[in-house]
């Protein structure tokens, strides 16, 4: 893996495995970002080891002549929303399918050897049955859940008729460094380590009862890479969580006992679209990819805390 291009790569996820490749010995590091909701400044410290394009994956030709030459595209550019999806339908649609479509069609003009996609446990919607696992028929709740499982469908397509190797990973609610708190959009953690900064209190949709499986980031980034050089996991979809679940009542209790603090939230109203409970089976990642978590949620919780604590006050 000489070459690779990483879709999204300014944004929270992709700048994480940026430098994650990085550190792994990757020569020639490619990144494309139409700075939607990615920053430059997420890639400060490695810029001037990587080339970065500002262009838009809806755009095949630019794709193509990006992607000449390159081993692996990891592709996680797209808007990452089930709320936004719902309130705005057609941008989400068009960036996450269409522009979907175009990576995996650029990436099979350009010779690409694998792709691997930034798939979605929202895919699979509320199941009777928890951990979920591969295997069980996805039932999506939101625009968002069904563009990116239209994402997995459009990848496996690919391989079995063009012969692009194709790996989709489930990512199952990533936090860590990085995650942008400044929207409404924005993922739970980041939102929560904000207004613990801050003592404000947080805004809980629903109950707080739901639960997640939260998973570090960078336990993401490396298990990433696994799947890029994995062999003999062409076409495969793989849960990319940490096998746990902790509701988020729980997690606001685990933050203000770090910070000593006691800051009741204010819970609203349930959010269409949103799963009740999700917790990923992570056997057949752990067997196939060699996936092998390394952060625990409190020492997770404690390294971004400490990294928003000092972003926060920069
Ligand atoms: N964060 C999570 O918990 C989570 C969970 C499941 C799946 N995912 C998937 O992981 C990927 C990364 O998510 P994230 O949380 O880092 O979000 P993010 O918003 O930080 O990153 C998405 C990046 O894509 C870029 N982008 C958007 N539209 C683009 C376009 N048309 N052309 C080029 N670039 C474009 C944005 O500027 C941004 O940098 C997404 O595919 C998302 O669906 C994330």
């Amino acid at each position: 893996m000489n070459r690779v291009v990483v879709t999204g790569g300014a944004g929270f996820i992709g700048s994480g495995l940026v430098r994650a490749l990085l550190a792994d010995g990757v020569k020639h590091v490619a990144v494309v970002d139409n700075l939607l909701s990615g920053k430059e400044e997420n890639l400060t410290e490695v810029r001037d080891r990587i080339e970065f394009h500002n262009a838009d994956i809806r755009d095949h030709a630019a794709m193509r002549k990006i992607f000449e030459g390159t081993d692996v595209v990891f592709h996680l550019a797209a808007i990452p929303s089930v709320p936004r999806s719902i309130q705005d339908p057609l941008p989400s649609h068009d960036v996450n399918i269409n522009g979907t479509f175009t990576v995996l069609s650029a990436a099979s003009d350009a010779k690409v050897r694998r792709v691997v996609y930034a798939a979605s446990s929202s895919a699979y919607g509320d199941t009777l049955v928890l951990p979920k696992v591969e295997t069980m028929l996805p039932k999506p709740k939101s625009p968002y859940a069904l563009q990116k499982l239209a994402g997995e469908y459009y990848g496996s397509v690919f391989h079995s008729c063009f012969g692009l190797e194709f790996v989709a990973l489930r990512f199952f609610n990533v936090f860590g460094p990085r995650q942008d708190p400044s929207s409404a959009y924005s993922g739970v953690l980041s939102l929560f380590m904000k207004c613990l900064i801050e003592r404000k209190a947080p805004v809980i949709f629903g109950d707080g009862e739901q639960s997640r499986d939260f998973t570090y980031v960078d336990d993401v980034a490396s298990l990433v890479i696994k799947a890029a050089k994995a062999k003999g996991v062409e076409g495969n979809v793989y849960n990319a969580g940490n096998g746990n679940r902790y509701t988020l009542n729980f997690i606001w209790s685990q933050l203000q006992a770090i910070e000593g603090v006691d800051i009741p939230p204010t819970f609203g109203p349930p959010r269409e679209g949103d799963v009740r409970d999700s917790q990923a089976d992570t056997a057949l990642a752990i067997k196939e990819l060699g996936h092998d978590p390394k952060f625990p949620i409190d020492k997770a919780l404690k390294l971004t805390l400490d990294w928003y604590k000092k972003s926060i006050s920069a």
